[in-house]
């Protein structure tokens, strides 16, 4: 019943609206502050581990399920284990995807907030003591912070309801390669810092007695938060893609640029968190607090800040439309539902649901479940438990479920230089390597014994 399905237009679209994905708020704000409060190298150090060994492999199999089937999420499980309890993952995704977009929201709203703030200069405040209470004052005002999330929001919906070729891969085209540029610029500011060094080797520099089984929770969830992986956003994405994209190769160039990003990130926040004399383990509110002393110490940064904040706004804004395109898919296939609607309904629930993640900084803030602001309980539940859950149980699904000829298929179709051989190793990940790395981290991370 379906008419022939939209597709990515180039190669280049593939890419960039991937690594559109991949790349935004979970670089630049949520990698430093988890990097922060878990202790630096150590973290970075199994970060990357969960990246490349077990993020790239699941990332590979949600293309599988996605291009296969070229179907939403629900649909997806619908046709490769017809009447299987396996189609339950959709609805992770679709809760998962909801709670992301909430928090996510809210923090893409600071980046709007701080945008037009840096054009005035930040109302000539200068030092890091006052630029950090500025932030405090701003983020804890609840209408300012609500309203900022409900504009995100609403540029989200404006993107969506338009689809996906125009809206979407149009726009990650332009704006991703802007972004790297502005990235290096600032990085080779960041280094002629005084606190450099001191920056740098807390980011390098692993400090094994700091490896806890919490630190590794948090660099699980950090590394699919950043992969945009678990929650069907990358079987959503690859249900766009050509017969001739590469799967493995576009996991790799994914992960490679998006790690790439979050380095930078780090290289940029941290000799900034020691040359201003602020705490690494800030939490959430860190890049946000830092920023903008860095803006203030150099020359024309009035200019300067506005464009990064604007480049982050925009990176969110490619990350947002990705997990929104999630439930909009859903919502179009599974009940016939014209696309504005469907972008509608969506966008509305997170309306709701990211005011009250806004006022978690503000009115709010007493108000904790598990000890935790809703804030805080929406980012720490849907990144160190869901979307481990949710990869676990796509990549058993790919590993052992579904056929090994079509797994085959799509991994070797399109080239890009992939062997039996390679085909064997994400395959064996997929069985083994991944789903007990995962369980092992949650009996020891959530203390389940
Ligand atoms: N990866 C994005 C980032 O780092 C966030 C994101 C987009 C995401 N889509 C997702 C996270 C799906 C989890 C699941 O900013």
């Amino acid at each position: 019943m379906k008419e022939t399905r939209t597709q990515f237009a180039t190669r280049l679209g593939v890419i960039a609206t991937t690594v559109g994905s991949a790349v935004g708020l979970g670089n630049i704000w949520r990698f430093p502050y988890e990097a922060g409060v878990h202790g630096g190298g150590a973290f970075l150090l199994i970060d990357l581990f969960f990246i490349f060994i077990i993020g790239v492999p699941v990332v590979c199999a949600e293309f599988i399920i996605g291009r296969h089937t070229g179907s939403n999420i629900r649909g997806a499980f619908r046709a490769l284990a017809p009447g299987r309890q396996w189609g339950l993952v959709s609805y992770i995704g679709l809760c998962a995807s909801v709670m992301i977009l909430s928090f996510y929201s809210v923090v893409a709203g600071w980046t709007m907030h701080y945008t037009v703030k840096s054009i005035g200069g930040f109302s000539g405040v200068t030092t890091p003591e006052a630029l950090h209470a500025q932030f405090d004052a701003f983020a804890s005002s609840d209408i300012a912070p609500t309203a900022w999330t409900l504009i995100f929001l609403a540029v989200n919906y404006l993107i969506l309801s338009r689809g996906v070729q125009k809206g979407i891969e149009r726009m990650s085209n332009i704006l991703m390669p802007m972004l790297f540029v502005i990235l290096l610029l600032f990085t080779v500011n960041s280094l002629m810092m005084p606190g450099a060094s001191d920056g740098l080797k807390f980011l390098f520099t692993p400090n094994f007695s700091e490896i806890t089984p919490s630190v590794v929770l948090g660099a699980m969830g950090q590394a699919f938060f950043t992969l945009s992986l678990g929650l069907g956003c990358l079987i959503t994405y690859s249900s766009y893609f050509k017969r001739e994209t590469p799967l493995l190769r576009t996991s790799l160039i994914t992960a490679g640029l998006d790690t790439l990003v979050a380095i930078l990130a780090g290289i940029i926040i941290f000799p900034a968190v020691f040359t201003f004399g602020q705490e690494p383990a800030t939490g959430p509110k860190l890049v946000f607090e830092v920023l903008p002393s860095i803006f203030a110490n150099m020359g024309g940064g009035a200019i300067w800040s506005t464009l990064f904040f604007l480049l982050l706004f925009l990176a969110s804004l490619t990350s947002t439309i990705s997990m929104a395109e999630i439930t909009i898919a859903y919502f179009e296939e599974e009940f016939g539902m014209k696309r504005k609607k469907a972008t509608a309904i969506s966008i509305a629930v997170s309306m709701v649901l990211g005011t009250l993640c806004a006022l978690s900084f503000g009115s709010l803030g007493g108000v904790k479940l598990f000890g935790m602001t809703l804030f805080n309980l929406f980012d720490y539940t849907s990144s160190n438990i869901l979307l481990p859950i949710g990869g676990m149980i796509i990549s058993l699904f790919v590993g052992w479920v579904l056929d090994r000829s079509i797994v085959r298929g799509e991994l070797l179709a399109g080239g890009g230089r992939i062997t039996g051989w390679g085909v064997s190793t994400v395959v064996f990940c997929l069985r083994w390597l991944a789903p007990v790395c995962i369980g092992l981290v949650f009996v020891y991370g959530l203390n389940i014994f």
